[in-house]
């Protein structure tokens, strides 16, 4: 496959998407083609399953459920997008992917890390990223991005939140020392301009190594 494919990954108000926007720009003007895209990417498929996982009346669902279908999705989005987007050499920008599902289903909802990662290892054949950089911003900062808006406080609900957020980011930690030659952990508290930049770097070294 003469593409790159490039996962991001963060917690809560780690500001991944505002990243991902300046990093595409970057490459567009530098004259690749770039494909931004995030699950369930548009596909009808994998929207239809992403509306029965977000279902609020859905409240019966089992966390293993739940992880199948994620898997499902992304393994449609993978095959029809991610794919064909890498065989014409372009390069993917993908908000979230298997890494998301090994953290929020393996570990924050208690499935386990070895169950999750059998099941997509079966959606996705061993399609891993080329490189995923994890935007590290520690959870407190990231819930003080989203909730400060003027006149809000943080109240117990969101104190709660702030438990569950150290839990997927000390998930991630995890999975960064796991795949230490695949995963990048990027400092993510500066300005965008500097995190974009970070990105860039780590990027750059693999699309110029994949590139004749
Ligand atoms: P999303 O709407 O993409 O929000 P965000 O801006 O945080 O990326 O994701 C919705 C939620 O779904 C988010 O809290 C992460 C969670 N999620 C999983 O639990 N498992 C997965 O495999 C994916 C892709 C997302």
């Amino acid at each position: 496959m003469k593409g790159c494919f490039i996962s991001f990954e963060g917690t809560e108000g780690s500001g991944k998407t505002s990243v991902i926007r300046k990093i595409g720009e970057y490459f567009i003007n530098k004259g690749y083609t770039v494909l931004i895209t995030r699950e369930p990417g548009g596909i009808r498929i994998s929207e239809k399953i992403r509306d029965i996982i977000l279902n609020r009346e859905h409240t019966e669902m089992d966390p293993r459920t739940e992880a199948l279908l994620f898997a499902a999705s992304r393994r449609q989005h993978l095959i029809e997008k991610i794919i064909p987007a890498l065989e014409r050499g372009e390069i993917v920008l993908c908000d979230r992917f298997v890494d998301s599902s090994l953290v929020y289903q393996g570990l924050a909802r208690g499935i386990g890390y070895e169950a999750v990662l059998g099941v997509n290892q079966f959606a996705i054949e061993n399609h891993f990223p080329d490189l995923t950089l994890f935007i590290d911003v520690r959870p407190e900062v990231g819930l003080k991005r989203v909730f400060q808006t003027p006149g809000r406080e943080i109240n117990r609900l969101d104190l709660e939140q702030q438990d569950f957020h150290k839990l997927i980011y000390d998930g991630y930690l995890k999975l960064c020392n796991s795949f230490p030659d695949r995963i990048k952990r990027i400092p993510g508290e500066d300005e965008i301009d500097i995190v974009a930049k970070r990105c860039v770097k780590e990027i750059a070294n693999l699309v110029l190594g994949a590139r004749p």
